[in-house]
Parts: structure tokens; C-alpha cells; sequence
């Protein structure tokens, strides 16, 4: 091997061969192919599948003299928003239940990840997950793009309460594959060699196409399918879960899974083989009650380990970054003033589309319940997916009209509010102030294109709706109406 990674080099130099030589090469290589065909399954796979062979030597971070201090946990986020921060709660949730340092991942952009489906047993195997939040969050780089979760949300409490630990991905990235992301982010959208290389082998030794090394890398691949982690809740560790394939499942797609229910302390705490890794990647740590049971995980509290349970309280509702929340009350103090309705209509995306009736009747009904108090106009800030120009001919368009009764508020991606919060978050770049063991370079030049507007634009959006007095209206079944209620609950309006 002559060089210090543990990738074969493949340059490949034009040179006049003899065809002698090639008819020996080539025979080399039929031999060798059918030599290998059954130790090595060919895949599209980034980098080759991890195989039991032992030809590959120890990755250079795992080596004992150069591995990071710590222990770390690393997962993969995915779907949208609301999906990423329950996943991030989980997370930290585990983080502090197995006495680790949580990677903080960036915000994904909605749906550049997706699991797939974990009742139908169809979901996207842990290495493959992962490698496909490592590829998005490295071009969410080089794109000039990238925002953390923690540059959204507001884990300031956490940390200084010193319960959990964190550091930013793009820190944790550059000391552990030992690259430099100053030249990542580029107009012309292209990673220079040989970072690009780097990153890429480095990801996929993180994301388990290797599997596991021992002291150094466990890369899990429990999910949905075979695995529900407990805490200390359940008499018998490994006992099967409630909810099974069912027998025509089982014939029609020919799956044989069996899902147990595992204790996460047993398993990848002191004394397993996990914990002497630096590193332990779980896959999707999303989870979501079904049949009667949880998808994935079920740990909503822990009456026998009180600061477990502290923590599931703390982490329930974990608010937007100061800079998000002032923009919102400052909309509702300083533009629309006085008490106001909010409502929150979910009209075009998926499953909604079919629902207008219901969402508007909703509405409606609140609206004219208001008309009763005889307050003229009743103020109403409108959050909503339908474009204003497509306003004309709903129920939204003939309140707007209506401008006796009702002065309606919306804002808009291109309004000054919006711009200037994309600026301040920014600016302020909370996920980066995460850790102490900064690196100096850890991808942190200012040449940042603001992160899509969209998403900023929907955060101030379910902040100023937690601050409207006179009620809320939500799409029943949207993830963004349970946020809001949530905020609401917690009065992050106040104060
Ligand atoms: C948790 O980890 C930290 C840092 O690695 C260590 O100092 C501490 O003793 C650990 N706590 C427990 C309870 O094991
Ligand atoms: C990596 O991400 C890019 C865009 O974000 C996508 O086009 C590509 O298919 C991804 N590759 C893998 C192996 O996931
Ligand atoms: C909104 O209106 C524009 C222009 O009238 C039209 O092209 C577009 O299809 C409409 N969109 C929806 C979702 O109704």
C-alpha cells in the first residue's frame, strides 16, 4: 500500500502496452474477479461494501495515537423540518443517556432525505441514510448554505446547565478527516481535489461502509424494521415488540423481520461493546406511535433515573434562537398591534390538497364567533402555502375583500423582516459557538449566500402566531399547527 489512506489510489496513466501484456492483465483481472466474486458483492455504493476480509488497514483515525479525545454520537436527520427537530431531540436525548458529545447536524432542506415508510417495512438501510445526510450536508458546504440546527434552535439552556455536551458537525468534520473547509463554499459549486476525495472516503468510513472498528466506530444499523430502544422501562431487554410484519407482508414482500425491544443503556452503554467507540452512528432517530406502539423509539420518561427525566421535560419544547423570536413579536407589536387571530392554512402541499372545505370551515367558524364581540376590524395574520395572487375565488379571498370586517396580515420572503433575521442568524451563528475544542478553521467565513428564505420566512411565521391573543386556527393533521400550538402552550410570546 503506498499510500497513508486506506483507499486504493486509481490514477490511471496512458502508456504503450505490448499486447502480450494485456492479455496478462487482463487474464489477472478474470481470475481475480472470480477469485473475489464471492467475497465482494458489486454495488453502486459510494465506496465498495464493507467486507469481513481484513484488506483494508485501520482508517488513520482510528489509530490510537491520533483519535479524537471524547466520545461522540452521530445520527441522520431527515425529511422536513419538524421531522429534523423531533430526530434532534432524540438525539440529545440519547446523547445524554449514553454520556456522549451530540454531533449537531445541519438543517436539511425539506425532503433531500427521506426514509421511506417504517410500517410498510420499507425504509433505507442506517449506512445508506447516513451517507446520504453526510453528501447533503457536505454540498449544503460547498453550496454556501449551510445553517445549523443550532443556529435555528435555541439549546443555549442545555448546554449551560451542562447536562449535554455538543459540537457543531462542520468542527467535529474538520478535526476527525483532518481537512480544512476554508475553500469548501464556492460560486462555481465544485469541491477542489483532493478535500473532495477526503470528504468522501472519510464519509464513508462514518457512515458504516466499513461497519464498525473496534474502540473507534460503531455504525449501527438498528432501525424501524428490527429495532424499538427502550429505557429502563421494560422488565425483559430483548422482549419482542407489540407490533409485528404481518403474515401477508411477510409472504408478499418476503420480509423476515422481528422487532425487540432494546434497552439503549444495555446495549451501547458502559460495558457493551459500543462503548469504547469514539464514535456511535445511529441511523434515523425518528419515531412515531403506531398500532399501539412506537416506531422506533419509546422512552417518554424515566421515573427510575431523575435526570433522564428532567431532561425528556426540558427537551419537550426547545424554542427558536433569540434573533428568530424577536422578529416575530416585533410583527406583532409593532405591525399588526393589537389583539389578533392567527391562521394557519395548509392548502397545497400532499394530503391537504383534498381538505379546503374543512380547513376554511374552521375558520370560519372562529371568525364568525369573533364577529359576536363586535370589534370591527378583527385583525387577522394569515400563514399560508397559497400564493396571495391565488386568493381570489376562496374563502381567504372574499375575507380580504371584506375589509369592514376583517384587515388581514401576511409576510412575505421578500420583505425587510425576513431579510434582515436571515442576516442576524447569521450572523450570530450560534451552532459554531458549540464545543470547546474549536477548531480555528471550521468552514466559518463569512462568504455565506443566506439560507433559503423559506424556511426563516416559516419560523418568524409560527412566532408570531404563538403571540396572537385572540386565538389560533391550524390545519388539522400539519405538523407546523402542532409546533405553534406547542409554542403557544409555552408562552414564548410573553416575556
Ligand atoms: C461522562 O463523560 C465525561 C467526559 O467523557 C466524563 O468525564 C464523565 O465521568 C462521564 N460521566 C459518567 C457518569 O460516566
Ligand atoms: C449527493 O447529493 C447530491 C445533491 O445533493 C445528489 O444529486 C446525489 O445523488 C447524492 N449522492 C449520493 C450518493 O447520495
Ligand atoms: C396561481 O395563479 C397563477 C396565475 O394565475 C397560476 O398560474 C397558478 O397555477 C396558480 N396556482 C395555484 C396553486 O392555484
Amino acid at each position: 500500500m503506498e499510500t497513508e489512506t486506506f483507499i486504493r489510489p486509481n490514477k490511471s496513466k496512458r502508456k504503450q502496452r505490448s499486447p502480450l501484456l494485456i492479455f496478462l492483465f487482463l487474464f489477472t483481472l478474470i481470475f481475480l474477479f472470480y477469485y473475489f466474486k464471492n467475497f465482494i458483492s458489486p454495488s453502486l455504493l459510494p465506496l465498495p461494501q464493507k467486507s469481513k476480509i481484513p484488506i483494508i488497514p485501520r482508517p488513520s483515525q482510528c489509530n490510537p495515537t491520533n483519535r479524537l479525545q471524547g466520545k461522540f454520537l452521530w445520527y441522520a436527520p431527515h425529511s422536513g423540518f419538524s421531522n429534523q427537530l423531533a430526530e434532534f431531540k432524540n438525539a440529545i436525548l440519547m446523547a445524554k443517556i449514553l454520556n456522549r458529545t451530540l454531533i449537531v447536524p445541519p438543517v436539511l432542506d425539506h425532503h433531500a432525505v427521506a426514509l421511506g415508510s417504517c410500517p410498510k417495512f420499507r425504509v433505507l438501510n442506517p449506512i445508506e441514510l447516513r451517507y446520504a445526510v453526510w453528501n447533503h450536508s457536505i454540498h449544503l458546504l460547498r453550496d454556501c448554505r449551510y445553517v445549523s440546527m443550532a443556529d435555528i434552535v435555541d439549546i443555549s439552556p442545555l448546554v449551560s446547565y451542562s447536562t449535554v455536551r455538543f459540537i457543531d458537525f462542520r468542527a467535529f468534520v474538520s478535526l476527525w478527516c483532518g481537512v480544512n473547509f476554508d475553500d469548501i463554499c464556492s460560486k462555481d459549486q465544485t469541491i477542489p481535489y483532493p478535500l473532495s476525495e477526503r470528504l468522501r472516503e472519510c464519509g464513508s468510513l462514518l457512515s458504516g461502509y466499513y461497519g464498525s472498528i473496534s474502540d473507534c466506530l460503531t455504525a449501527l444499523e438498528d432501525d424501524c424494521r428490527m429495532t424499538v430502544w427502550t429505557y429502563q422501562n421494560d422488565v425483559e431487554d430483548g422482549a419482542l415488540d407489540s407490533f409485528q410484519p404481518d403474515e401477508q407482508l411477510k409472504k408478499k414482500k418476503k420480509i423476515s423481520f422481528i422487532r425487540r425491544r432494546k434497552d439503549v443503556y444495555k446495549a451501547l452503554g458502559p460495558g457493551s461493546a459500543a462503548e469504547s467507540a469514539t464514535i456511535l452512528a445511529f441511523g434515523s432517530l425518528f419515531t412515531a406511535p403506531y398500532k399501539g406502539s412506537e416506531s422506533h423509539i419509546d422512552i417518554h420518561e424515566s421515573p427510575n433515573d431523575p435526570v433522564i427525566q428532567t431532561l425528556i421535560e426540558k427537551i419537550e419544547f426547545l424554542p427558536f434562537v433569540p434573533e428568530i423570536v424577536n422578529a416575530g413579536k416585533k410583527f406583532a407589536l409593532q405591525t399588526i398591534k393589537g389583539p389578533f387571530l392567527c391562521a394557519q392554512l395548509r392548502l397545497l402541499d400532499g394530503q391537504f390538497k383534498n381538505h379546503h372545505k374543512a380547513t376554511f370551515l374552521g375558520l370560519q367558524q372562529k371568525l364568525e364567533s369573533l364577529k359576536q364581540t363586535g370589534q370591527k376590524p378583527i385583525h387577522v395574520f394569515v400563514m399560508t402555502d397559497l400564493p396571495m395572487a391565488n386568493w381570489t375565488g376562496s374563502y381567504l379571498g372574499s375575507i380580504a375583500k371584506d375589509s369592514d370586517a376583517f384587515k388581514l396580515f401576511v409576510i412575505r420572503e421578500e420583505d425587510d423582516l425576513v431579510q434582515e433575521t436571515v442576516k442576524e442568524v447569521m450572523a450570530a451563528g450560534h451552532g459554531l459557538k458549540l464545543g470547546s475544542i474549536l477548531p480555528s478553521s471550521a468552514g466559518t467565513n463569512n462568504r455565506h449566500h443566506p439560507q433559503s428564505l423559506t424556511d426563516v420566512l416559516l419560523y418568524i411565521e409560527e412566532t408570531v402566531c404563538s403571540c396572537a391573543s385572540l386565538g389560533f386556527v391550524g390545519t388539522a393533521g400539519s405538523t407546523i399547527a402542532e409546533s405553534i400550538e406547542l409554542m403557544r402552550k409555552h408562552g414564548i410570546c410573553s416575556g
